[in-house]
């Protein structure tokens, strides 16, 4: 801690040291603490703050500095309060004396402010090859599948027939929306704080667009206050990590259904399944039941950051060291639960004849619509139709009997205006093949939809 402006240097309390120290965090920053301290020697020197020497000597002290902490680790030292101090001081160590130059028209709010920035970036990046990866593996299973149907699910009540690659598509669609949030997110933080001090600017004729540049940044800050006190990339990072994990969360909740015998429409390979301790039969999906929990933890530092950024006042607050562990956090679940889903994705093997059975079962009832849509084109009005078909179910139900095992004669009780076609119109294949308008499960429909999904990972994805 910088404690020269207390009597005699005196420690801090254990306890304040205890909370205050962020260090066991934010060493996994150093990789981005260097690099703007790279950045910020060389704009140093290019405006004349520092010699050209001084800046040769803190650059060669810097790269000693990133080898030990590549070789060594950065050890949880109790007296290092945060990751740019211990950057200060092991340098110190290297270069001697010149390394008190380097905070020159500096503080740690810029600094972290940068480092934070830049962490994002990777984990974005991250972020978006991990939805790619499990997109390919969505592409994958319906490229194979082509030919699989099941019941499309309203309220979990059979509603109507279904391909699995549509239904996979579907999916596929959300993760679209996460990979681009990811990607605009990104433009919101894409300013470079570095020249904002501790928060009021720099009384030394710095240039900031030169470290923007420098760190491929779009812009310099526009307003230091602000530069130091944002900490709304975090928080929009943290948002769409949610979103994601919530749609990784309805993915992982399908194939926990699936796999259940109740549906038993989906195996998982062994590799991603777990026994249980005591009952030897068990095929536990526990990777998709962890997926599905992640959303309750990425809500957790979402909300948890918010809840302590609302109140404060501008500029820089300790309270926005938390900031640093719900970006980490929260990229390091998303490195967990993208490739999980991804390789659970990838291994599913598909029951294709109990996918069948839930549609066909007599009590699934799912061509009622069809049976409705077969009156209408008969000049029946859709109201009456539906009316006229609900009926005839409650019958059907009554005598145990499927829709499609019913005579012409019993649908007419209930459906006068049937045609002696009504019959051909109660089949799976040709309902799939009638709903061919725009986004619909007819196969052409569906394989366009693949097609394009595949065309666009194929031109580096979204
Ligand atoms: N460890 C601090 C953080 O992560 C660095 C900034 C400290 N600034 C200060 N004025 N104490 O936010």
């Amino acid at each position: 801690m910088l404690r020269e402006r207390f009597a005699g240097g005196s420690g801090p309390d254990p306890a304040f040291d205890a909370l205050n120290r962020s260090l066991p965090v934010d060493r996994r920053l150093v990789t981005e603490d260097l690099a703007g301290s790279r950045a910020h020697v060389r704009m140093l020197a290019a405006c004349g703050v520092i010699a050209p020497e001084e800046r040769d000597a803190l650059l060669a002290g810097l790269d000693q500095v990133e080898a030990i902490a590549r070789e060594k680790g950065i050890p949880d030292d109790p007296k290092v309060e945060d990751v740019h101090l211990w950057v200060e001081r092991t340098l110190a160590e290297v270069a001697g004396a010149v390394a008190g130059k380097l905070h020159t028209a500096r503080s740690r709010n810029d600094q972290v402010a940068l480092d934070l920035r830049l962490a994002l970036r990777k984990f974005v990046g991250e972020a978006r090859a991990g939805i790619r990866e499990l997109l390919q593996a969505l592409a994958g299973q319906a490229r194979g599948n082509l030919a699989l149907v099941l019941p499309l699910y309203t309220h979990l009540q059979r509603a109507q027939p279904v391909l699995l690659g549509h239904h996979l598509l579907a999916h596929a669609e959300a993760l679209r929306r996460d990979a681009a949030r990811m990607k605009d997110l990104l433009r919101h933080a894409d300013v470079c704080p570095l020249g904002a001090g501790a928060g009021a600017g720099t009384t030394y004729p710095t240039r900031p667009e030169l470290t923007s540049q420098d760190l491929v940044f779009s812009e310099p800050l526009r307003n230091s206050i602000d530069a130091v006190s944002d900490r709304d990339f975090v928080l929009e990072f943290a948002a769409a990590a949610t979103l994601l994990c919530v749609h990784l969360s309805r993915l992982g909740e399908e194939i926990v259904l699936w796999t259940a015998p109740e549906f038993g429409f989906a195996r998982l390979p062994d590799a991603w399944s777990s026994g249980s301790s005591i009952m030897p039969q068990k095929r536990n999906p526990d990777a998709a039941e962890l997926c599905r929990a992640s959303a309750g933890r990425t809500l957790g530092r979402f909300v948890a950051l918010a809840t302590a950024v609302k109140g404060l006042p501008l500029s820089y607050n300790k309270d926005l060291q938390e900031s640093t562990a719900v970006l980490l956090e929260t990229g390091d679940t998303l490195r967990q639960v993208l490739p999980a889903m991804a390789g659970m994705i990838a291994g599913i093997t598909w029951d294709s004849a109990r996918m069948r059975a839930a549609v066909e079962d007599p009590r699934s009832f799912v061509l009622a619509t069809d049976l409705a849509d077969h009156l209408v084109r008969r000049g029946v009005a859709f109201r009456v139709a539906h009316g006229q078909v609900a009926n005839l179910v409650t019958w059907a139900e009554g005598a145990r009997k499927g829709l499609g095992d019913l005579s012409l004669d019993e649908i007419r009780k209930h459906c006068p205006q049937a045609g002696e076609d009504a019959k051909s119109a109660l089949s799976v294949e040709g309902a799939l093949a009638a709903r061919a308008s725009r986004g619909g499960t007819a196969p052409a429909r569906v394989a366009q939809a693949l097609a394009a999904l595949e065309a666009e990972l194929a031109a580096g994805g979204p």
